[in-house]
C-alpha cells in the first residue's frame, strides 16, 4: 500500500501590498503642552528629535476604534471587501486586555467572517513582522489576502513626568492588506532580534509587580503604580544608526535593488536624526524622498511605518508602484526591513 500523502496548500506566486490606510486621533499635543510635564524646551525637543507635535488618543478612540477606521481605509484601496479577507493580525504593544486577542473583536467588527486573527508584539518592528506573516501565508495557499494592522495607544504607558520618553512617544493606527500579486511586490524579510538588549527599552515593571497578586493583596503594602515606557535612549540611538543601517542594505541586497532605484524611504519613525544618519550611511541619493512623519506624529511604534507609507502617497511624495524600502526597529531589541512595491 502507498503511504499517504498530504495534500499541501499552495498560494500565490508573489504577493504585494493592495491598500493601506491610517487613523490619527484627532487631540493634537504639540510641544508646548509636553513643556507642562517636563522641564524642556521646544528648541531642544524638535532638534534632538524631529517631534513639533503628537497625536494622543481619547476615550472613544480605542486599540479597537483605531484599527477599524484605518482598517476600512486600507480594504476600500485595495477594493476587496471584507469577506475575502483570511488572515487579520493585528501588532501592538499597548493593547492593555491580555486576552482574548484584539485582533477577533476588530476582524468581526469589519465583517471577516471567521478569518484567523491574532494579535502580535513585537513593537515598532511589528508592522515588518506582521508583512512578513501576511507575504508567507498568501503565497504558502493559507490566506487569499491578509489584513496587517500596526496599533498603538502609547499615551497609555507614557510616563508624563520622564524627560527620555514624554515627547516621544505618540497614538494611531495604520493597516495594510497584503495579498496575490503578479509580479513580485514584497522582498526578503530581514528581520532578527537581540535579546542581550531586552532592557534598553521595555515597561518599568510587569504587571504582576506593578499590582500585587490576589493572593498577596493583604498585608503586602506593594506600592501600586502604573506601568510605562523606559528607555535607555544613547544605546539604543546608537544601535539604530549603526546596525540598522547595515540591515537595511541587506533588505536592499536581497531584493536586487540599489538605492537610487527607490522610490521612497520609510524607516520606522522613531527619531528624525536616526533616519538623518541612516541616510547617510545608506549613502541614499537625494532625489529619494524620505518619510518625516514624526514632526507631526511623534513615534507610534508598529503603527508609524503605514502611517508614514500613507502620507507619502496622499501628499504625492511617493507613488502607487513605486520601490520603497521600510525598516522597523525598537523594544526586544527586534527589526524587520524590506523593500516593498507601493499600493
Ligand atoms: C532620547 C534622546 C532624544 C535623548 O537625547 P540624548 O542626546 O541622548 O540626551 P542625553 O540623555 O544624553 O542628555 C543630553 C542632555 O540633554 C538633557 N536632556 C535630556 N532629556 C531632555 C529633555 N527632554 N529636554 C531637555 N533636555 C534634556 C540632559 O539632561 C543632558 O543635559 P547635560 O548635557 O547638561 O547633562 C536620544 O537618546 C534618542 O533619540 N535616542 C533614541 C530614542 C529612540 O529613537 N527611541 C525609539 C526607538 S524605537
Amino acid at each position: 500500500m502507498t503511504k499517504p500523502q498530504i495534500r499541501p496548500a499552495t498560494g500565490a506566486q508573489y504577493s504585494r501590498i493592495h491598500g493601506v490606510g491610517g487613523y490619527r486621533p484627532v487631540r493634537v499635543i504639540p510641544n508646548s503642552e509636553v513643556l507642562e510635564w517636563i522641564d524642556s524646551s521646544d528648541e531642544w525637543i524638535r532638534t534632538r528629535s524631529g517631534i513639533a507635535e503628537r497625536r494622543w488618543a481619547g476615550p472613544e478612540e480605542s486599540v479597537a476604534e483605531m484599527s477599524v477606521q484605518a482598517a476600512g481605509k486600507a480594504i476600500a484601496q485595495a477594493g476587496i471587501t471584507p469577506e475575502q479577507i483570511g488572515g487579520v493580525i493585528v501588532s501592538t504593544v499597548s493593547h492593555l486586555k491580555q486576552t482574548p486577542a484584539i485582533a477577533t473583536e476588530i476582524a468581526q467588527r469589519l465583517g471577516c467572517g471567521t478569518a484567523p486573527a491574532f494579535d502580535i508584539s513585537a513593537a515598532c518592528a511589528g508592522f515588518g513582522y506582521g508583512l512578513g506573516l501576511a507575504d508567507g501565508m498568501v503565497r504558502g495557499g493559507n490566506a487569499e489576502y491578509v489584513l496587517v494592522i500596526g496599533v498603538e495607544r502609547l499615551s497609555d504607558l507614557t510616563d508624563k513626568s520622564d524627560r527620555s520618553t514624554a515627547f516621544i512617544f505618540g497614538d494611531g493606527a495604520g493597516a495594510a492588506i497584503v495579498g496575490p500579486s503578479n509580479t513580485p511586490g514584497i522582498g526578503k524579510l530581514i528581520w532578527g532580534s537581540d535579546g542581550s538588549q531586552a532592557d534598553v527599552i521595555s515597561q518599568t515593571q510587569a504587571w504582576d509587580t506593578a499590582f500585587a497578586k490576589p493572593d498577596a493583596i493583604n498585608g503586602q503594602g506593594k506600592e501600586q503604580k502604573w506601568p510605562a515606557l523606559r528607555m535607555d535612549g544613547q544605546p539604543v540611538f546608537r544601535w539604530a544608526v549603526w546596525e540598522m543601517a547595515k540591515v537595511a542594505q541587506q533588505a536592499l541586497d536581497a531584493a536586487g535593488i540599489t538605492a537610487d532605484q527607490l522610490g521612497a524611504f520609510i524607516p520606522h519613525q522613531a527619531n528624525m536624526r536616526i533616519t538623518d544618519a541612516m541616510i547617510k550611511a545608506l549613502k541614499l541619493p537625494a532625489s529619494v524622498p524620505v518619510a518625516r512623519d514624526i514632526a507631526e506624529t511623534g513615534n507610534t511604534s508598529a503603527a508609524s511605518i503605514p502611517l508614514a507609507m500613507e502620507r507619502m502617497l496622499e501628499s504625492g511624495e511617493a507613488h502607487s508602484g513605486d520601490l520603497a524600502l521600510i525598516i522597523g526597529f525598537g523594544a526586544g531589541l527586534v527589526y524587520a526591513a524590506a523593500v516593498v512595491t507601493l499600493p
